[in-house]
């Protein structure tokens, strides 16, 4: 996955183009570069983020120009790698995320041509390409060239001579930023919130030229249509730390806020609401990647306890080899993104089956927006930093939502039930406030864990999805090996694992699951290991288990994914920043997957 942006306007392009790129490099900050219209199209390109080919980049007199910042799927990170990649006769520049599937065809009819390769990439074959074609129109040749394609791509370029920017859109996000005397184009909003916050979505299929006063866009069969300038509500400031020392903990710290916007989106009128179809399934399936399913595994038993529906959750990337659906269920594909290769093949899987898809994500504009049968929207804001927090406890509140709406249409809650549940979902805010405000207490865990190779997570029922998050999060952030797992599963073999130097942490909240933890627990402390219990606040018996505690305040079994989740959160943060890692970058890994 990558990033791309574009200027066109009465500004100099280059600071423009650098700053939006720090904004992408959640999408990938391996190499980067520019590509400016000067006298002349000059490009600069470096291995490394932004910041490095800021220092490398002079002040360049050019009004347009395109930049990219790359994270490699084809060819290694190094600066012959890195884009904008400029046609031979050095007249065309070009940008590109997504993938080409048959460059290396391409690339071997190019050769027989005459056409030079100086870089491993796939993107290199379309620069040549669009050259090929080239006869005085750049989005002609570009349109063209793309008849010989196969993959996914979002495509920026700009020629010698023009202050036109001429873009494509094929399964990668793409928006076109409208300005005064100025536009931009970009992966994400994000990227260009500081200057406007009018913009007009790229669909797939279409392509768009780009000048300071104008916006043309085109068909997928080549015909100008007229779009809808959207107008975001995030604002820049939304989009940067604001005194945090890192994303992520200005996210953690969010979440009060992000919880509550998106229950006082649907709370409210769920009776009323058509958040869901009318039909009531009898049975559902969720489809997500990554923290998303870990939403998903808790959103099964939410909406098993409150629907009594049955609910099988899949990985995006697996979903496609399940048998078809005989009885067309209600598939939930969850990602914040909306982006996700894997999600989104999914989503088009289960539309050929006939099931109704729903879309929980956060990125209004995104691809699932338009490819589900419906939509809820979470409303956590931008997430900049990798491992997603905000987004996740926001997904949870909308699958608490979806199965309320569940049970409401199945009438299998009465008006008490609902009563008290609502009152219950109104506090989680309040509950993450109590969690937040005790991050103090994690010292003595956070050195306990800083100081393992490797570390084991468990819980049972709906916390044992919670185990599974929290262990992704610290292994994503702090390089930690950690593994989550139903804590009924650690005698059937991980158990052989555990010794003085691996730590457990367990979720031994008070509930129905209480006794069968503390067993689980007792089994693991007498082999040696470090045990580190999350506990109801007031349960003083755990200390004879163990010394390190942390607790959490109580609340209804049902939502305790909620403020664990924080505490979790907040764990694998302080761990991280104790072992000085790039928290919100973490090594081999970008935001957004957009490639299966
Ligand atoms: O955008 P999505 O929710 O579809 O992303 C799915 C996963 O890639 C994502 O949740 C990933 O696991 C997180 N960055 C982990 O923190």
């Amino acid at each position: 996955m990558c990033g791309i942006v574009g200027y066109s306007g009465d500004k100099m392009a280059t600071d423009i183009i650098l700053d939006s790129l720090i904004r992408l490099e959640y999408r990938g900050y391996d190499s980067v570069g520019v590509a400016i219209v000067n006298h002349d199209i000059v490009v600069y390109k470096e291995k490394g983020q932004v910041s490095q080919l800021r220092d490398l980049v002079p002040s360049i007199d050019g009004y347009t120009g395109i930049g990219h910042t790359r994270w490699a799927t084809c060819g290694v990170p190094s600066s012959e790698n890195a884009h904008p990649f400029k046609s031979m006769d050095g007249r065309i520049a070009l940008v590109h995320n997504g993938i080409i599937e048959n460059y290396l065809d391409l690339r071997k009819e190019l050769s027989a041509q005459g056409y030079e390769f100086s870089s491993q990439t796939d993107t290199e074959v379309l620069v040549h390409l669009v050259h090929r074609y080239m006869d005085g129109d750049l989005h002609m040749a570009l349109r063209r060239a793309l008849q010989d394609v196969r993959g996914t791509y979002a495509i920026a370029a700009v020629e010698f001579g023009s202050d036109r920017i001429v873009v494509a859109r094929k399964e990668n996000p793409l928006v076109i930023g409208v300005g005064m005397g100025e536009n931009f184009i970009a992966s994400d909003v994000t990227a260009i919130l500081e200057h406007t916050s009018d913009v007009i979505y790229v669909m797939d299929g279409e392509t768009a030229v780009i000048s300071p006063e104008e916006i043309h866009l085109f068909s997928p069969e080549g015909q100008e249509i007229k779009r809808e300038v959207n107008r975001i509500t995030w604002t820049s400031e939304d989009a940067k730390k604001e005194g945090f020392e890192h994303f992520m903990l200005k996210e953690i710290f969010e979440q009060p806020k992000t919880v509550r916007d998106t229950l006082v989106c649907y709370l409210d009128g769920l009776e009323a609401s058509d958040i869901l179809p009318p039909v009531s399934p009898s049975s559902v399936t969720i489809v997500a990647c990554g923290t998303s399913y870990h939403a998903g595994m808790v959103g099964k038993y939410a909406i098993e306890e409150l629907a009594n529906i049955p609910v099988t959750v899949e990985l995006g990337s697996e979903f496609r080899y399940s048998s078809g659906t005989d009885n067309k269920p209600l598939v939930i594909l969850i990602t914040q993104s909306g982006e996700t290769a894997d999600t989104l093949a999914a989503c088009r899987e289960a539309r050929r089956r006939g099931c109704h898809t729903l879309a929980v994500t956060n990125v209004l504009g995104s691809t699932i927006t338009r490819e589900a049968d419906s939509v809820i929207m979470t409303k956590a804001g931008p997430e900049i930093s990798v491992a997603a927090t905000k987004t996740y406890t926001a997904q949870l509140v909308s699958l608490y939502l979806i199965a309320l709406k569940l049970a409401l249409n199945r009438g299998a809650i009465d008006e008490m039930g609902l009563r008290e549940l609502k009152a219950q979902l109104r506090s989680l805010p309040t509950l993450i406030e109590r969690v937040l405000d005790r991050a103090d207490s994690l010292q003595d865990a956070v050195e306990v864990m800083s100081r393992a190779q490797h570390a084991f997570f468990i819980g049972r029922n709906i916390n044992f999805p919670s185990m599974l998050e929290g262990a992704l999060k610290l292994k994503e952030i702090s390089y930690i090996h950690a593994e989550g797992y139903a804590a009924g599963e650690l005698k059937h073999g991980p158990l052989a694992l555990l010794d003085p130097d691996t730590p457990l942490v367990a979720a031994c909240l008070r509930d129905h699951t209480y006794e069968k933890m503390i067993s689980n627990v007792t089994e693991v402390a007498a082999r040696g290991s470090p045990v580190l219990i999350v506990a109801s606040d007031g349960d003083e018996q755990v200390h004879l288990l163990t010394d390190h505690v942390i607790f959490v305040p109580r609340c209804p079994p049902l939502l305790s994914p909620v403020p664990l989740a924080v505490l979790l959160q907040l764990l694998a943060y302080h761990v991280a920043k104790a072992k000085g890692m790039p928290i919100d970058k973490p090594r081999n890994l970008a935001k957004s997957v957009t490639v299966e």
